[in-house]
Formats: C-alpha cells, structure tokens, sequence
C-alpha cells in the first residue's frame, strides 16, 4: 500500500506527451506512432486504466490535437513551451493542486511498462519516501539518465547522460522515466528546479536531489528492459515492435494456437485467436482480425478486418480484407483476395479469385479465376451467389447480380443477368471444329521451312 494508513491512498497518472521527438524526424507527434496497430499513447493509456487512478492527465504540446482526441474523454494539459519533463510536469499542475495521494508520472514515449511495474513503483513510494523511480540496466545505455545510489541502495540523484563525468557514464543502472511522487511534496519541488543543464531544460530527475536535500528519502524499483526501453528514433521504435510482437505471438499461444515459426507471424493488438488454430510461417494479421477454434492459416496469408469460423482453411497466399467474412470449414485457396463479402459454411474459392462486395451461400463453389466485376469506376455492386451454386473457371460475374440456389455457370462466361435457381448459364460463343486442319497446317508450314 501506498503511505502509512493515515494519509491519502489515492492515485493520480500523468503522462508526458508534449515532446517534439525531433528524433523520429516526422510530421506525426512522437507518441501517435503505432506499436502492434494502435499509437503507443493508447498502449499505456490501456495499461494505467489497469491501475484505477483516481485521475488521469496527458501533457501534450499545443500542436496535438490528435493526441487529445486519443486519450480523450481524460483532460489534457497544453505544455506552451517544450521546457523539459519538468516544466512538462508544471504544466500539470492545475490538476494536481491539492492532491495529496501519490502522483505517478509515465513518459508518453516507454509505452510498454507493466500495471505490475507500475504497481510496484507506486507501493514503493511510501513511508518518508518521496520519490521513486524505476531503474533498468539496458544494453545499450548511452541515451539514458544514470541513476546514482548511495552504499544503502537508496537514489541520491540522476544524473542525465550529457551532464554526467566518465565515472557517472559507466553506471549502468538507469532511468526509465517512470517515477512516482508523494502527491504533498511534488508542487513544491517543482517550483525549485532549474535550468542549469546540458540542454537548458527543466528536468524532472532533478527532483531526487531536491528531495533529498529536503531530508526525504528517494528509492529505486528495479525493471527489466523489454518494458521499459525508451522510444526516441525510428530505430527504438522497431526495437519497441519486436517486443510487442513476441508479447503476441507468446499470447496467442498460451491461448492454445500453434505458430508453426512465431518470429515470423505479425500480429495487431486486437487480434483473436482461438484454440487449435494453426498459424503457418509468415503470416500477417492487419487489424480486427477473429478467427475462431479449428482454423488453419496456411502460409503467406494476410488477413484484415476479418472473421474467419470454426474449421475454415486459408492460404496459402490468401488476402482476406475488410469485411470479409469466412464461414465454418469454408476454404480460401491461393491467390484469392475476398473483400466486404459473406463466403456461406463449407463454401469454396479454391484458386486464383477475386470476391468482393458479395455473398457466396453455403457450399458454393467458386471456381479458378473467377471475378466479381464490383466496380464501374463510379459505385460498388453487389454480387449474390446462392448455396450450392457452382461457378466455373474464369467467369466474370458483372454486378449487380444474383445466382440462384444451385445454379451452374458454364467455364469462361461473362454473367450480367440474373441466373435462376438449378439453371446452367453459358455465355461464350460456340465452339467450333475444323476437321483435319491442325495436321494440315503443320504440313504447309514444314514444306516451306525445308
Ligand atoms: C528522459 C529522462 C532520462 C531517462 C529517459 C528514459 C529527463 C530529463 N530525462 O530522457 O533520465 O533515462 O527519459 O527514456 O527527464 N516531454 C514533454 N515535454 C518536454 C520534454 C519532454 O512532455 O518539454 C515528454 C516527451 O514527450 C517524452 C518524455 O517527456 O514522452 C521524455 O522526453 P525525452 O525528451 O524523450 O527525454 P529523454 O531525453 O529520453
Ligand atoms: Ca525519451
């Protein structure tokens, strides 16, 4: 528990959004760039709710609206002027003003900490601790503030990395950016930062020492560094996926779906899975994506804005895209792309297809290289095949139009008009024979050679 029991347990959250990332060397503000399909401020909006604050509060700078779109309905403080993680922080100060619980402030850009390390940071302020930060040794430290101990292991100060001499660099033990405030002290401490740094910012970590020259004691909570790297350029940004991917890919298989190579299936955050799936090598999962228990994703695939039932088989190289929807043991063969359409349970398009803005009934068949001429460069149509239909090969179904419950098309139509129940529909010009000509051909053809 935060505190000793006569003083306030209450949680506030604040994240630090406001900075430029000049490093990321891009138009979209640092924390809008997407981990696993969604921006890293959502990431650790979703695991703070986990901790139930009683307030929640994003620092952002004046030019990001969409970040406040983001977090909203939670309050946003505008930071006018990029002044460092304390003045950052100072922003914030309207909303902490007489909160007297424990303040944790998260750094918009290390979107993968824990509720549990958060949690763990946050006990840890209590007692005459007034401030706690949440250190990790990372392989590579240059970037990172050093967090300097005493013998006792209690933090005497932070040191940020331009600032430090030789000796402070080789400590390898630092700063996560994560650190939690005894609520009472924090407005105080604040006030009495400075700018006389390396980079003429105010800086949060500065706060340790105040602290402790205040009398008050500082803690470190120790964490390891898939959670807690820091995301600065586009290079820690990759860095920061491949963490997340393997999150998933641990995630859908403790959740009883076989990755035949997980390295090289890709994943979203709100991708489903259900049990006895098979997930074969290089598989790509784009957003909103269900697939239910029994199915098997053959390689190659790339699935989108997809449900897919019990027991259906996909791929190899399908393109399952939004609003597409597979039916129990249904198949979607190689090279198929199926987009806004319904295939029916047990229905089939086996090889080389495109079915869009369409239902395929149940038990249909759609044979290779069949089209579903949708769009006249204007408007979309809709497609209607009926269970059991069977579609031959290389048919051009020119929407709008409908097939009947067991209709055949013939190889090779071209459908524009609605094709009745049982009917056979043919649309191709008749076939004619030439007796003998082949062979006569050849003949002619060899005779002036020679
Ligand atoms: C900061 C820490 C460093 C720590 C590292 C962890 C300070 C002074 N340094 O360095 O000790 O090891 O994070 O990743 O705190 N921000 C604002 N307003 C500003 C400046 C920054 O809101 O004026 C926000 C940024 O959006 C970002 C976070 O604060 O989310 C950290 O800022 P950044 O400039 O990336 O700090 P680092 O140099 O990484
Ligand atoms: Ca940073």
């Amino acid at each position: 528990m935060a505190r000793d029991a006569m003083t306030d347990t209450s949680l506030a959250i604040v994240v630090l959004a406001a900075g430029k990332g000049t490093r990321m060397r891009s138009d979209l503000p640092k924390v809008m760039h997407p981990l696993a399909g969604r921006p890293m401020i959502s990431h650790l909006l979703a695991t703070a709710g986990e901790l139930a604050p009683e307030k929640m509060v994003f620092v952002v700078g004046p030019d990001m609206e969409i970040v406040g779109e983001t977090v909203a309905p939670h309050p946003t403080c505008i930071q006018a002027e990029r002044d460092g993680t304390g003045g950052a922080v100072k922003a914030a100060r309207d909303e902490l003003a007489d909160f007297a619980g424990t303040v944790l402030v998260l750094y918009g850009d290390t979107p993968l900490v824990s509720a549990e390390t958060m949690r763990r940071a946050v006990e840890a302020c209590c007692g005459d601790v007034a401030v706690t930060v949440l250190g990790f040794r990372p392989t590579h430290i240059h970037q990172y503030g050093r967090l300097i101990t005493n013998d006792d292991g209690g933090l005497e100060t932070i040191i940020e990395a331009k600032d430090a001499s030789p000796e402070q660099l080789a400590v390898n033990l630092c700063n996560s950016g994560v650190m939690a405030f005894d609520g009472r002290h924090l407005i105080g401490l604040l006030e009495r930062l400075d700018t006389n740094n390396a980079k003429n910012e105010y800086y949060l970590t500065e706060t340790v020492a105040l602290a402790r020259a205040d009398g008050h004691a500082a803690a470190v909570v120790e964490g390891e560094e898939d959670e807690l790297l820091g995301v600065n350029s586009r290079a820690d940004l990759a860095l920061a996926e491949a963490v997340v991917q393997n999150n998933l890919r641990a995630r859908a298989m403790a959740g009883g779906a076989t990755l035949v190579d997980p390295g090289t299936v890709w994943f979203q955050h709100d991708t489903v899975l259900g049990r006895d799936v098979v997930v074969h090598p290089n598989v790509v999962f784009g957003p909103g994506v269900t697939v239910a228990d029994d199915v098997q994703i053959r390689a190659f695939s790339h699935l989108e804005g997809t449900s897919v039932e019990a027991g259906a088989v996909i791929g190899p190289y399908a393109r399952l895209r939004p609003g597409a929807r597979i039916g129990a043991g249904a198949r979607v063969g190689n090279f198929v792309e199926v987009k806004n359409a319904d295939l029916g349970a047990g229905a089939k398009a086996n090889h080389l297809s495109y079915v869009g803005d369409a239902r395929v009934g149940a038990g249909a068949n759609i044979g290779a290289g069949t089209i579903t001429c949708n769009y006249d460069g204007f408007g979309k149509y809709e497609t209607d095949i009926g269970d059991g239909a069977f579609i031959g090969s290389n048919s051009a179904l020119v929407a709008p139009v409908t097939i009947g419950d067991g209709a055949i098309v013939a190889a090779g139509s071209t459908i524009s008009s609605d094709v009745e129940v049982d009917a056979l529909a043919i649309e191709r010009s008749e076939q004619v024979a030439k007796h003998g000509w082949a062979a006569a051909f050849r003949k002619l053809k060899s005779k002036k050679k020679g």
